[in-house]
């Protein structure tokens, strides 16, 4: 609702300054909410005036912010306006505010709060295609997938609930010598029953001793590198054992992305582009892009003085494809089958180069659509263990979680009272990990800490699910009280306003998250809102106040705990009800 009183006093502006109120709009911003001190809802800043030339951009800018000020009167809308080091302040009528802000609170049920907003209208809407998770079949699922699963859930949730549509990609390491080594080494170490029992730990271990092996083994050496043949020329026996392999570690990931409550449109990888991948070598051929390089090699030059001192291999001397070539098929499919606006690839900051090559070679093939492809990078996670050891299965961090979260909840009555505290616990554990992941920049590396992120005070996701639960519950327990006709004036604690305040800004943080993809924003403006809600819900209670008191505060932490569920939500957190 924060549109509605932006619209206004950009109006204002408008007519005072004679100019469209439209270039206001994305110039006012609410005023983010600290600690005791009472503040304005609004501020405009006079050099951004001046930066877009609706000022003159000479002359003393205080004198200009007094100036401007002294022409703008108070209304029914706009209570106070004050000056501050350039900055214009703008109060709005108390009772109006709470009014307006609550009123798509009537009903409970799915709000859509923000959205409609003029801020995140004038965002691009289209076709995004994001790709994350991408694990390599047989190989570890290390910490660098969990965030990059995590992250691209983040983006595409964003996305799909600012009006895109969303495809969500998962590309498998599912091609390479790897299966070379695998189908030669499952002959030898594999079983069956094993594989069925426990694939992604079956096959990790096929694949860790057929490497120890090809050590010293010639004969096995020689016996992986025909494996890899046959499958390159697509002979039917070693398909169908690479094909069982693929199978069932989709399989697997399908049950623990549902643990994670994430899910994928489609599960793509790059045995689908190998074949492309020549057919790409040949067009770049064709387009004298491609050089064979000294070492036999077929290679590309992205020099900026085109002397080769810069160049990227798409090609082995044996006519094979690298990582890269099938990266630049893919794109180009994909762009042909989705017709996609955006493509988003989420992987660790060690690929940035990788992209950005990617990226380059497309460009110079004609693909203007490149453009509109983008890199997330993330750093590394340190010392991610579980209680047996280093991680090499997703599964065990999230059993870790689920465990640790148990243990900790038991401690506290409620529990007893669940009915399914392991669901509880396997939710509130996740969040925990996603908290920990989200707080910094993505670009960051950061250490993980079980204790640390599983804390019930202090910002975690633990402290986020423990809020919304203890709003919900206050909801449920005054189930009898109809929120849905309140009285305005019956909120007129700073208290409450400041939380009203503080949703006033929910639109802009969506708005800087659609632009940098960072959660951050979202994270900081979620663990605030929950501290506010927590000082209200200490200090207005419900239960014993008089019944009309009673309605305006329930409709206030209705709202409270509607926003929050909902931006838990994009962030990947399912909120839960009890705990
Ligand atoms: N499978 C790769 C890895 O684990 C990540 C794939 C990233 N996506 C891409 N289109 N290259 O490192």
């Amino acid at each position: 609702m924060a549109c509605f009183f932006r619209r206004k006093i950009a109006a204002k502006l408008g007519r005072t300054l004679q100019a469209p109120e439209d270039v206001f709009i994305p110039v006012l911003s609410a005023v983010p909410v600290f600690k005791k001190q009472k503040s304005a809802d609004f501020r405009l800043s006079i050099n951004t005036l001046r930066d877009k030339g609706i000022l003159p951009s000479s002359g003393n800018v205080q004198l200009q912010t007094e100036n401007l000020a002294s022409q703008l009167k108070q209304d029914n809308v706009v209570d106070e306006i004050s000056v501050e080091r350039g900055m214009i302040n703008f109060t709005i009528h108390r009772k109006l505010l709470v009014e307006k802000m609550l009123e798509p609170f009537e009903k409970q049920e799915d709000v859509k709060f923000g959205l409609n907003s003029e801020l995140l209208n004038q965002l691009k809407k289209g076709t995004t295609l994001v790709e994350y998770s991408s694990p390599n079949i047989a190989k570890k699922f290390h910490a660098g997938h969990l965030r990059s699963t995590i992250i691209g859930n983040f983006i595409s949730n964003l996305k799909q609930f600012l009006g895109n549509n969303v495809i969500r990609m998962n590309y498998l390491g599912d091609w390479g010598m790897q299966f070379g080594l695998l189908g030669a080494g499952f002959g030898q170490f594999g079983c069956q029953e094993k594989l069925k029992q426990n694939p992604l730990q079956h096959l990790f271990e096929v694949y860790v001793q057929v490497n120890k092996e090809v050590e010293h083994n010639e004969d096995m050496k020689q016996a992986a590198r025909d494996f890899f043949r046959q499958l390159e020329q697509h002979e039917s026996q070693a398909l169908s054992l690479w094909q069982q392999f693929r199978d069932i570690t989709v399989q697997e990931y399908q049950h623990i992305y549902k643990r994670l409550g994430i899910h994928f449109d489609v599960y793509s990888g790059e045995s689908e582009h190998q074949g492309q991948a020549l057919e790409v070598v040949q067009q770049l051929q064709s387009q004298s892009l491609l050089k064979t390089s000294e070492k036999g090699t077929g290679v590309v030059d992205l020099s900026s003085q085109g002397d080769m001192s810069s160049v990227c291999t798409l090609l082995r001397s044996d006519g094979t494809s690298l990582y890269i070539t099938r990266d630049l098929a893919a794109a180009a499919a994909r762009k042909q089958q989705y017709q996609f606006d955006e493509m988003i690839y989420v992987t660790d900051k060690s690929q940035a180069n990788h992209f950005q090559q990617l990226f380059q070679i497309l460009l110079a093939m004609g693909h203007s659509w490149a453009q509109s492809c983008q890199h997330v990078p993330f750093g590394l996670v340190q010392g991610m263990k579980t209680r047996t050891g280093e991680v090499v299965f997703l599964e065990d961090v999230l059993d870790e979680a689920r465990a640790r979260m148990l243990n900790n909840m038991s401690q506290t009555k409620t529990t007893k009272e669940m009915d399914d505290p392991e669901h509880t616990a396997e939710k509130v554990g996740i969040s925990a990990l996603i908290i920990q992941d989200f707080k910094g920049p993505l670009q960051s590396d950061y250490k993980f800490d079980w204790d640390r992120m599983l804390q019930a005070q202090g910002d975690t996701g633990v402290f986020l699910q423990y809020t919304h639960a203890r709003l919900r519950s206050l909801i449920r327990m005054n189930c009898q009280i109809d929120a849905a006709p309140f009285d305005a004036s019956l909120l007129p604690e700073q208290t409450s306003i400041v939380i009203l305040q503080h949703l006033l800004r929910y639109d802009e943080v969506l708005y800087q998250s659609a632009l940098d993809l960072q959660p951050k924003h979202l994270v900081n403006f979620l663990l605030k809102l929950c501290h506010l809600s927590a000082k209200a819900h200490r200090e207005l209670p419900v239960k014993g106040s008089p019944h009309d008191v009673a309605q305006a505060r329930l409709r206030l932490f209705g709202a409270s705990c509607s926003v929050l569920a909902s931006g838990m939500m994009i962030l990947g957190i399912t909120p839960v009800e009890k705990m």
